[in-house]
């Protein structure tokens, strides 16, 4: 299930701050780094970053839901120094020399649900 978070280009990031208001974006930096860990690279989440920082919890889906039809769900840490920050760093440059992330947002996913239409959707899987 998180290898094709790897094989999608786009993952929307829904977050929302301490009022409860929602925010959804798509990021394109985003990647498995454990069967529980999902790496995403803030250098421009302006809202998301804020929410995140208020209320360190978020949801993803891939862009591609025929190939991954899942929604993770977790808890957030937001690393602005140390390996995880500077390996952020390193894969934003290799796409794009000109990025500057100010963050590396890690999701620790523990919860997994189906969103495949039918029978099992919204069921949840782990
Ligand atoms: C195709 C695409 C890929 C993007 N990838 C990233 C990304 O990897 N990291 C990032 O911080 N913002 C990325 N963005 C920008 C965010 O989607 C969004 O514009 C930014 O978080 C500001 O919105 P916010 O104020 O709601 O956070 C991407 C946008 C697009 C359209």
């Amino acid at each position: 299930m998180m290898d094709s978070i790897e094989k999608s280009n786009i993952v929307f990031l829904a977050t929302t701050n301490k009022e409860d208001d929602p925010n959804v974006v798509p990021i394109g930096l985003a990647r498995p780094l454990d069967n529980e860990t999902v790496l995403l690279v803030a250098n421009f989440m302006k809202k998301t970053y804020e929410n995140l920082k208020e209320n360190p919890k978020a949801a993803i889906v891939v862009a591609d839901v025929t190939k991954c039809p899942y929604q993770f769900k977790g808890n957030v840490e937001i690393h602005e120094s140390g390996k995880y920050f500077d390996d952020a760093v390193e894969w934003a440059k290799s796409v794009m020399a000109q990025l500057n992330p100010k963050g590396a947002v890690l999701l620790k996913v523990d919860e997994i649900y189906s969103v495949q239409p039918g029978p099992d959707a919204g069921k949840k899987i782990e």
